[in-house]
């Protein structure tokens, strides 16, 4: 019983609305966060929001577990920055401030929530004309790209569509682009699989395992263009893909 005074004090207006985002659950919000997202802030948090080392810019997924920040917190820091570091206050409405909190609320959940309704059926059709020649599905498929089996487990909603629209924004590891040319003059594309000072494995975008040895190599780079191929609108609408989502969630 003593509690409840307490309770009654917590849920008072003028409390709540310091640390409660106004605009929670609103998919709207949070898509158009992604987009400010994506132009303001990733070049230096990264755009999965999971941070650059090489600037210690943080990992924006972990702050609401591991540093128990409110959404109140994080908005006062993306207003007023962060003094003595490279983090910059930002002009924003807090309209826009509360939809940047509602885009990192949602990054930083593992697995997709709030998935629109689709057509799981119409989505293995897509899956199979576009995807499947990449990509495994419970054991069918390619194998240049990663095996979606569990994906919508492990990847925000967010997360998934920046894959797919804009996949070069999104590498994912153990597949990082690599073009080198070989000794006789052969030009191999594929994704870099191992590597150590001297030799190096690739799947070549035939999806055959290729290894080299560096010094009889002519060139090596890195390019920092994905090997997936980009699905604008035009090519793949929003509700097909919400249809290819609802397919590999149903898995
Ligand atoms: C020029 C690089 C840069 C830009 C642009 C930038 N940040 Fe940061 N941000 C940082 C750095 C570096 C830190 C860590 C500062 C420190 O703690 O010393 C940081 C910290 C933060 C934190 C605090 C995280 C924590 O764990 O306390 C939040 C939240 C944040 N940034 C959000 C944003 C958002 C949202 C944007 C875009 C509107 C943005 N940042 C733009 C570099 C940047
Ligand atoms: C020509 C080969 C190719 C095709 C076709 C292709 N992908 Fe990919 N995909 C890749 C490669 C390579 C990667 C890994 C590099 C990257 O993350 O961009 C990838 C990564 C992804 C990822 C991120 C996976 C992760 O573990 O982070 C998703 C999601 C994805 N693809 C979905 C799709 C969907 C949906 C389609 C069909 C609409 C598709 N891909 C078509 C090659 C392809």
């Amino acid at each position: 019983m003593a509690l409840l005074p307490m309770l009654l004090l917590v849920s008072s207006p003028a409390l709540l609305a310091q640390t409660v985002n106004p605009l929670e659950g609103d998919p709207r919000a949070a898509f158009a966060g992604g987009a400010l997202f994506r132009a303001q802030c990733a070049t230096c948090h990264g755009a999965d929001a999971k941070g650059i080392s090489s600037i210690d810019a943080p990992d924006l997924t972990l702050m609401w577990s591991q540093r128990q920040l409110s959404a109140q917190d994080v908005f006062d820091t993306i207003r007023n920055g962060i003094a003595g570091s490279i983090m910059p206050p930002h002009d924003f409405t807090d309209t826009e401030i509360w939809m940047l909190v509602s885009h990192l609320q949602n990054v930083a959940v593992a697995g997709v929530i709030g998935l629109p309704d689709g057509d799981a059926a119409n989505g293995q059709r897509l899956f199979a004309r576009h995807c499947a020649e990449c990509h495994r599905v419970r054991g069918e498929g390619g194998s240049l790209g990663p095996d979606l089996s569990t994906i919508t487990a492990r990847r925000s909603l967010e997360s998934l569509l920046i894959s797919v629209r804009d996949p070069s924004a999104l590498i994912a590891p153990g597949y990082k682009p690599l073009t080198v040319i070989t000794g006789s003059g052969e030009t191999v594309q594929g994704v870099l699989k191992s590597e150590d000072a001297f030799s190096l494995q690739m799947m070549d975008s035939n999806q055959r395992l290729r290894g080299f040895r560096k010094q009889q190599l002519r060139s090596l780079e890195r390019p920092q263009q994905s090997l997936m191929p980009v699905f604008s609108e035009s090519l793949l609408g929003q509700q097909e893909l919400i249809d290819i989502l609802n397919f590999l969630d149903r898995n």
